[in-house]
């Protein structure tokens, strides 16, 4: 079967034969791929970035993104059969700390977890997978066209419960979701993928979301926010030290760019007792020059919060699945034109190459 794979820390990425994967104990599901999106990591890893192969080999199949339907089920499957559209989850534990044992590998506290397509197991850029049931999530049909999406709208749905969890023990009088959500100031800094669908998110429990990228207002990512009730703001108009003056302040900032220096330059816009939730993974090691101080003595001094989020545990793309129903009831069919351009495996390279501004998710189509 054919699959994308990579060498890794080298730049390219080609089309390779692999063994078909079988079922080889009573719980593993055999699903066929239909189609796989694409991230900034696999971007990362196509240049050489990060990435790490399994044990014993160079070369890593990329795609974490993924959507399939079960050609097949093992003895032992209980939820699901041949036909169901599935979603496996990335990350695998350690097997050896709390969280992971608490199937918790998204906060596993050793670093000894793996990623499939990311980190030391093989991805699902290919024809056919095997995996486990404990790893699946099932999809209802009628979300088949945008099952894709599913992975990294987990991503946000977790930086999102970060932020609620984080803020209902850190305030008083916030009790629930809802209290922390609704009304509530929230930028979204980067609009790309994770940060339109945390907008998405944001938008159904009735946050006031301002989305900061750095695209023409006419162009899909803030075309998109609109849609569903956002508000843009250009990164060229308004710079991000002049958005409290401009907008107000930020009860919740979700940073989603990657950006390290604008990470930092966006505590500006923090409000006091706010939450600062940081997605995006800076590539490369330019030195950056930052008021330590400074930033140190904002943070105190306003009680303020600010924390990374990685990766999604099952409970995330669960909601994740239940959530995109939702945004199919409350905001119709812009949830769909988040998939801006789906492109045949046998023409990949066209999928790794940036598209500019038009694009917001890339996916890689398996199945005619
Ligand atoms: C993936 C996560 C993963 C992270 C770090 C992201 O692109 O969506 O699942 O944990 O990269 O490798």
């Amino acid at each position: 079967m054919k699959a994308l794979a990579i060498t890794t820390g080298k730049p390219g990425v080609s089309l390779v034969d692999r063994e078909i994967p079988r079922i080889e104990s009573p719980d593993e599901i055999k699903v066929r791929i239909l189609r796989v999106g694409i991230c900034g990591t696999d971007r990362e890893e196509v240049i050489g970035g990060r990435a790490k192969a399994p044990q014993h080999s160079q070369d890593l199949v990329i795609g974490h993104e993924m959507f399939g339907v079960v050609e097949e089920a093992g003895k032992s499957v209980q939820q699901f059969a041949p036909g169901d559209y599935i979603v496996f989850t990335v990350r695998r534990g350690c097997g050896h700390c709390d969280s992971c044992n608490m199937n918790r590998p998204d906060m596993c506290t050793t670093g000894d977890y793996t990623e499939r397509g990311i980190w030391g197991q093989d991805g699902y850029q290919t024809e056919l997978v095997v995996d486990k049931e404990q790893y699946a999530v099932k999809v209802p049909k009628e979300l088949k066209d945008i099952g894709v999406l599913i992975e990294p709208l987990s991503v946000a749905e977790k930086a999102v419960d970060e932020a609620v969890m984080l803020q209902v023990k850190h305030l008083p009088y916030l009790r629930d979701d809802k209290e922390v959500i609704t009304d509530k100031n929230i930028l979204v800094a980067g609009l790309g993928p994770i940060g339109l669908l945390a907008g998405f998110i944001l938008r159904l429990k009735g946050a006031k979301v301002y989305g900061l990228d750095v695209v023409d207002q006419d162009t899909p990512r803030a075309l998109l926010l609109k849609q569903i009730g956002g508000s843009y703001i250009d990164g060229r108009k308004i710079p991000v030290d002049h958005i409290e003056e401009s907008i107000g302040r930020m009860d919740i900032i979700l940073e989603a760019t990657g950006v390290a220096a604008l990470e930092f330059n966006l505590l500006d816009a923090l409000g006091p007792n706010g939450i600062y939730v940081l997605t995006g993974i800076p590539g490369g090691d330019r030195p950056l020059q930052i008021d330590g101080a400074e930033i140190i003595r904002r943070l105190v001094l306003n009680n303020q919060v600010m924390v990374g989020s990685v990766n999604a545990s099952q409970k995330h793309f669960q909601m994740a699945v239940d959530d995109l129903s939702r945004f199919r009831e409350t905001f119709g069919n812009t949830i769909d034109k988040v998939i801006t351009d789906r492109i045949p495996y046998n023409k990949f390279s066209d999928a790794f190459a940036h598209h500019g501004s038009e694009e917001i998710k890339t996916v890689v189509e398996w199945m005619p």
